[in-house]
């Protein structure tokens, strides 16, 4: 029998502290520079870091990446990452709230959110082979509903993450009808609906086809961060399934890298950078090819198990890293490092050159 979501959600908590091989292969910040201006024309303090996303103002641009909910464990790292996010007024994401739709009894653990982070962006969460069940169930419209009302959401991300399923030893690799489910999602939903990958990245002609259906923002969700491959690779291997255990082993280095996935999809819609994403150096780079801003999982996450003051410490860190960046490259505005041509070196830039991107 395949194991309930909570314990399944638990455990991936759990592991993604414990494993030191997140990185599945490089995000690719490393090859990208920006050049750096010794003569600044403004100084460092006066550089604004601010910027807007779908309508709403962030201190900075980044997003604290939907990771939990629906089990005991999930209500202490939500209410910490929410309370964190509404002191430094960033944007904030749950994770799958399938536990709570299953299990109304679980909504706390996502609701803690709306209630630490009265006036922050907050975005809700369900997976796309859910909603293929729903749809399949006429059960769109109400599912919507729920989503919303359970943590306030300020829009809804979908996250397309049939690279964990394939692993996953309960995974759901059905995926005939997953368009039509989705475009019926974006159109139940009154809120905006980000499409997110989780450790696959997104192509260019994924990234249109979901613009084609009315999805509003891509979270590239790219190879170089939490490797979900290698997270349920762990858990087959502690159930004896040595066949998933192994296949995980085989894809820990399958996607598109971060920072190709950005360069690919900006160009289609608003784009966040997610997947491995360390620094606001590497945020830099990230808006310099195309993002209009990043996502942060695991080292927050990390963070919010040893406290509050950790996760202060490292949103203040990354605040610090994002503008010196930005003043050493002569941007004055977070938008004004989309107009900076970094130069893209080593296995990143074949990649561009390989697709076809600039
Ligand atoms: C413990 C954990 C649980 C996660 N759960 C979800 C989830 O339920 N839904 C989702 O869309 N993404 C989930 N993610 C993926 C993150 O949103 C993000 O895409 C991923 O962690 C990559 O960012 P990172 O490299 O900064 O960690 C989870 C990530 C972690 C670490």
């Amino acid at each position: 029998m395949s194991d309930p979501i909570w314990l399944r959600k638990a455990e991936q908590l759990d592991l993604a502290q414990r494993m030191s091989d997140e990185v599945s292969g490089a995000a690719g910040w490393s090859d990208i520079h920006l050049i750096h201006q010794a003569l600044p024309s403004i100084d460092a303090d006066m550089i604004d870091i601010s910027t807007v996303l779908l309508g709403r103002q962030l201190a900075f641009p980044l997003v604290i990446a939907g990771m939990t909910g629906g089990h005991a464990g999930a209500v202490e790292v939500n209410r910490l990452l929410a309370s964190s996010a509404e002191k430094v007024g960033v944007a904030i994401g749950v994770g799958s709230q399938r536990a709570a739709l299953e299990h109304p009894e679980l909504t706390k653990s996502y609701a803690i959110v709306r209630e630490e982070a009265p006036t922050a962006f907050v975005v809700g969460n369900i997976g796309i082979s859910q909603l293929i069940s729903y749809f399949d169930e006429g059960l769109i419209d109400r599912q919507v509903g729920a989503l919303i009302e359970m943590i306030g959401a300020d829009a809804l991300a979908v996250h397309l993450n049939y690279l964990e399923e394939v692993v996953q030893p309960e995974g759901q690799t059905r995926a005939r009808g997953a368009l039509n489910a989705l475009a019926a999602f974006v159109k139940a939903s009154p809120v905006p609906v980000l499409a997110k990958e989780t450790g696959g990245g997104l192509s260019v002609e994924v990234a249109r086809t979901l613009r084609d259906i009315g999805v509003s923002v891509l979270d590239v969700g790219g190879r170089g961060g939490t490797s979900f491959a290698a997270i349920e690779a762990e858990r087959s291997r502690t159930r004896g399934d040595h066949q998933r255990s192994e296949l995980g082993a085989a894809l820990a280095t399958w996607g598109i890298p971060t920072a190709v996935s950005v360069r690919a999809c900006s160009d289609v819609l608003p784009t966040l950078a997610v997947g491995g994403v360390r620094t606001g150096v590497d945020a830099a780079k990230a808006i310099a090819l195309g993002a209009v801003a990043v996502g942060v999982g695991r080292p927050l996450m990390m963070c919010a198990v040893q406290g509050e003051d950790a996760v202060l410490d490292w949103l203040n860190g990354f605040q610090l890293q994002l503008r010196s960046a930005m003043f050493l490259a002569g941007a004055h505005e977070v938008m004004d490092l989309a107009s900076t041509s970094p130069v893209v070196l080593g296995a990143t830039s074949d990649w561009f050159r390989q697709l076809g991107l600039s």
